[in-house]
């Protein structure tokens, strides 16, 4: 199954990709996730993405839609994959349906997660995330047991360059420009699910395995 994740910064894709992704044992693919490595690892493409990350602004469409293509196509991905933070734009949109269909393939669903802007200022203001294994908690609605420590693995949490409140807000704009007409063009290919997203993870989780016929 090939599903999309849509939905303002803050939302709950990268939260709800990863519990889907176990679940369902398809892979989570975020360009956000994969942007970070690249601008950790220093690479030529990391260099050139932080100031527009750091900004609160898309990275170029061809660079995103490159290291999509270039991941669609390795082996793990064959039985199907989640794409969080993808495709944020009509072209990178079309480019994925071009991509899909040179495989012989097309996306299945498309989950809309919606919440109100408030809560996702407040959301990523308290996000922590493992710098070892990615899981992500809060501050306040998902604590770690141990202050700064991931349940999980034991690695440190950190706050995201990108998540200061100004830049938070820019980023939702450049959502609310850039993203969002998305709902629109999935609706008419008649593939939007669309999930409140303000309910408890695991009530966000219930409801959206429910509509992909996984529980
Ligand atoms: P990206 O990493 O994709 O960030 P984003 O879309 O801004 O979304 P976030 O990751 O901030 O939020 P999320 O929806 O994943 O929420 P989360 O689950 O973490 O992109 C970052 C940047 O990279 C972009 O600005 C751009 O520059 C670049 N980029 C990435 N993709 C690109 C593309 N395709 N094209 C061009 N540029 C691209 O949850 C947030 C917090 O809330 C967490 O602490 C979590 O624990 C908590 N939480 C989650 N759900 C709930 C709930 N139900 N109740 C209470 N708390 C909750
Ligand atoms: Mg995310």
């Amino acid at each position: 199954m090939n599903i999309i994740f849509l939905g303002p910064p803050g939302s709950g894709k990268g939260t709800q990709a990863k519990i889907v992704s176990e679940r369902l044992g398809f892979p989570q693919i975020s360009t956000g996730d994969m942007l970070r490595a690249a601008v950790r690892e220093q690479t030529p493409m990391g260099l050139k993405a932080k100031s527009m990350m750091d900004a609160g602004q898309l990275v170029s469409d061809a660079v995103v839609i490159g290291i999509v293509r270039e991941r669609l196509s390795r082996s793990d991905c064959q039985k199907g994959f989640i794409l969080d933070g993808f495709p944020r734009t009509l072209p990178q949109a079309h480019a994925l349906r071009s991509a899909l269909s040179e495989m012989n393939r097309q996306i299945d669903a498309v989950i809309s997660l919606e919440v109100d802007e408030e809560s996702v200022v407040r959301r990523i203001a308290g996000r922590r995330t493992c710098r070892d294994c990615g899981k992500m908690y809060h501050v306040e609605y998902d604590p770690p047991a141990v202050v700064d420590l991931c349940d999980v693995c034991g690695g440190d949490l950190f706050l995201r360059d990108d998540d200061k409140e100004e830049t938070v807000r820019r980023r939702l704009q450049v959502y609310s420009e850039q993203t969002a007409p998305l709902v629109d063009y999935y609706t008419k290919a008649g593939l939007v699910c669309t999930v409140d997203g303000m309910q408890d993870i695991s009530e966000v989780s219930d409801q959206i395995l429910k509509v992909l016929g996984g529980n």
